[in-house]
């Protein structure tokens, strides 16, 4: 990609004159945060509303020998009371909730007044079930408003929630319930998207068979559909039996600010997914922050995040952020191509949206349709269009804002983790000229720097491995029961400094474009997948001596699964068996780890000392074999000409 040939996209004067944000206002700002942090802070935490006010702000350390993160940790608010109840006096009739079901014909609207009374109700529910401050609650739902009361029915009691993406397998859901110990897991009979029912309560009964599970006592279900399901007496609780009959007066408990929100588990490069611990102070200021400058918000606009629930995205910009601010935040249960592939634009033009924050995947699968997928709807009510969740490339940049946008509305590429907890480099739109395919610039607070493989920081314009220097509110503090994990993952490959994970470049402007993984991970459609992880779900099957997983480039997913097999002696390759094995992954992991490609292979590139060689596998499953770099510590080179030999075509 060369930038110097590129179309750059400045700030429009119109946009700027009416932003939270122009370019001078961020480089105050900027400057003060990081000169600054304490006073800066101290100020900002002013937007939420403290039940006691913090008077320390910021302590926080990142050496790898004590790595503890802490801010406002003398301060005291509740998250739930900062989503709804201070909003009751202004905009107790204003929409806080739009939710547009799977069918077109389907949508609702709950004001705040409606959407405190029914969280105040499940958390007197939740009370009555047991549940008490400091546990945890395992949510695994569809996206419907219940799924936002439940988050935020257990922050208003100091229940920490986890959320659990409802297209994953019972296995996978089962492992996380375990982790956190969670007593209660809420779901439903059935979620529906893109016309298809799938199993919620099933999956939900199935994992707790599984080992450790027993810690579950009770599970609250949403009746959706009305489907089929399987009842156990005693554990299984309808949740509009409970829920109907109890008092909407619920106070919210009074919470220190470092008391945990939630735990959101995410893959990495090794071992089992981590369960990230955000807090209660800085996580809250960090989204709503954020949502209101990044994505420009102003009172009264509907905004409308595309993400599910069950990821980070969800949590921040689906639900804390936008109700913190006390927006019209939109929910949408279905897929973007079902009916038809004008829904995207169908349901902004039916809610009049303002804002669309969507995905690369997304706006790439429109694009394969083509241009009039688009002709069903006006658009016209858009203002500002977002991205997230991988890099999105210069040509489907383009596409979004030329088709979607109407080359009328700025595009924030907006770059953050799960672990972040919020946005961190993204343009603010009245700010910041955009070039597509960049995030552009830190937000305040954030010192991102690039260093080399030992850790040097590098200067001016240069690639390297991005790195955060400094602490930011919406931290991760640390992971769920494993604080060493949290140390070795993000704070010991560089010392001093937080390690993302993510390969970078910077250019002459000091723009920051975010190149992908450096590590293991793979991103799929925008979801983060531990090749590991695959790796050990197929390893457990008979038929597999070895497995390797690899990311290649895919056209709309940004990232497919090409997968290398080895089978056990006597075991022969069949397609019916691919087919088994893929069935086997999507059953073990969910169906977003479902392998692109498999290719047999009679044995996998070595080094002497036995580690598998990923950079030939990569450079295989991307078809560029004649740079396949040094390949002189193999142990047998042989291996390697015969995997270029069976390559799967992709
Ligand atoms: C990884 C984090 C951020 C919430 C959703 C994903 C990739 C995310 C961008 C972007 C390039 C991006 C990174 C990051 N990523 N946003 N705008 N440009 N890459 O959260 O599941 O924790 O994944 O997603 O590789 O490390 P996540």
């Amino acid at each position: 990609m060369t930038e110097q040939h590129q179309h750059v996209y400045p700030v429009r004067e119109e946009f700027a004159a009416n932003a939270w944000i122009d370019n001078e206002k961020y480089l105050a700002m900027y400057q003060q945060s990081v000169d600054d942090p304490q006073s800066f802070w101290a100020e900002q935490a002013r937007r939420l509303d403290w039940v006691k006010p913090p008077n320390q702000i910021k302590n926080v350390s990142f050496a790898s020998n004590n790595v503890d993160i802490r801010w406002f940790e003398d301060g005291e608010l509740n998250a739930c009371a900062n989503c709804l109840d201070r909003h009751l006096e202004t905009r107790g009739e204003q929409p806080a909730i739009i939710w547009e079901g799977d069918e077109p014909s389907d949508s609702k609207t709950l004001t705040y007044r409606e959407l405190h009374e029914g969280t105040s109700r499940l958390a007197n529910a939740l009370k009555s079930l047991g549940v008490k401050k400091g546990d945890t609650v395992t949510l695994y739902m569809p996206m419907i408003p219940e799924a936002a009361m439940a988050m935020l029915a257990c922050a208003r009691i100091g229940a920490i929630h986890s959320v659990v993406f409802g297209g994953f397998s019972p296995d996978a859901l089962a492992q996380r319930v375990v982790d956190a110990q969670s007593k209660l897991v809420i779901t439903a009979d059935e979620s529906v998207r893109g016309g298809k029912q799938v199993p919620l309560k099933d999956n939900v009964d199935s994992a707790l068979t599984r080992e450790g599970t027993e810690v579950v006592d009770n599970v609250l279900v949403v009746k959706r559909t009305g489907g089929d399901i399987d009842w156990h007496d005693g554990r299984d609780i309808w949740y509009h039996e409970v829920v109907d009959k109890q008092s909407n007066d619920c106070p919210a408990e009074p919470m220190n600010a470092e008391d945990p929100l939630f735990v959101l588990y995410t893959s990495g490069s090794t071992g089992k997914p981590k369960g990230l611990k955000h807090t209660t102070g800085g996580y809250l200021l960090h989204a709503a922050m954020t949502h209101q400058y990044v994505f420009d918000y102003k009172d009264g606009e509907v905004y409308w995040c595309s993400a599910d629930v069950g990821w980070v995205t969800g949590h921040s910009y689906i639900v804390y952020g936008p109700l913190a601010n006390g927006a019209t935040t939109l929910m949408f249960e279905g897929v973007p191509s079902y009916p038809t592939h004008g829904r995207l634009g169908e349901i902004i033009d039916k809610h009049q949206v303002s804002i669309l924050y969507t995905s690369p995947t997304a706006v790439r699968a429109l694009m394969a349709h083509g241009d009039h997928v688009m002709d069903s709807s006006s658009r016209k009510s858009l203002r500002l269009l977002g991205s997230v969740g991988e890099p999105i490339n210069p040509e489907a940049w383009e596409w979004f804002y030329r088709v979607i946008g109407n080359e009328q509305c700025p595009i924030v590429d907006t770059w953050w983790q799960t672990e972040t907890g919020g946005i961190m480099i993204s343009p603010l739109p009245g700010a910041i000229d955009l070039k597509p395919g960049s995030a552009t610039r830190p937000f305040f607070g954030v010192r991102p720097a690039l260093v080399d493989n030992e850790g040097h920081i590098l200067e001016g314009a240069t690639d390297g491995n991005l790195v955060i220097l400094d602490s930011w509110p919406g931290q991760a503090r640390s992971i769920w029961n494993n604080h060493e994990r949290f140390v070795q993952t993000y704070f010991s490959t560089y010392e001093g400094m937080y390690f993302t994970g993510d390969g970078c470049r910077r250019d002459e402007d000091g723009y920051y474009w975010i190149t992908g993984r450096v590590d293991d991970v793979l991103n799929v459609s925008g979801h983060r997948m531990g090749t590991a992880e695959i790796e050990s779900s197929l390893v457990a099957h008979d038929a597999v001596a070895e497995a390797a997983v690899v990311g290649y480039p895919h056209d709309i997913k940004g990232q497919g699964i090409y997968i290398y097999v080895t089978l056990t002696d006597g075991v022969e390759p069949s397609d019916d068996l691919k087919k088994e094995l893929t069935q086997w992954v999507r059953k073990d992991i969910g169906p977003i780890a479902s392998p692109d490609v498999i290719q047999w292979a009679d044995g996998l590139p070595k080094t002497r000392s036995g580690k598998i060689m990923r950079r030939i596998l990569r450079k295989i499953a991307a078809n560029e074999v004649d740079g396949l770099g040094d390949t002189s510590t193999l142990a047998d080179p042989s291996v390697v000409e015969d995997l270029i030999e069976n390559r799967v075509n992709c």
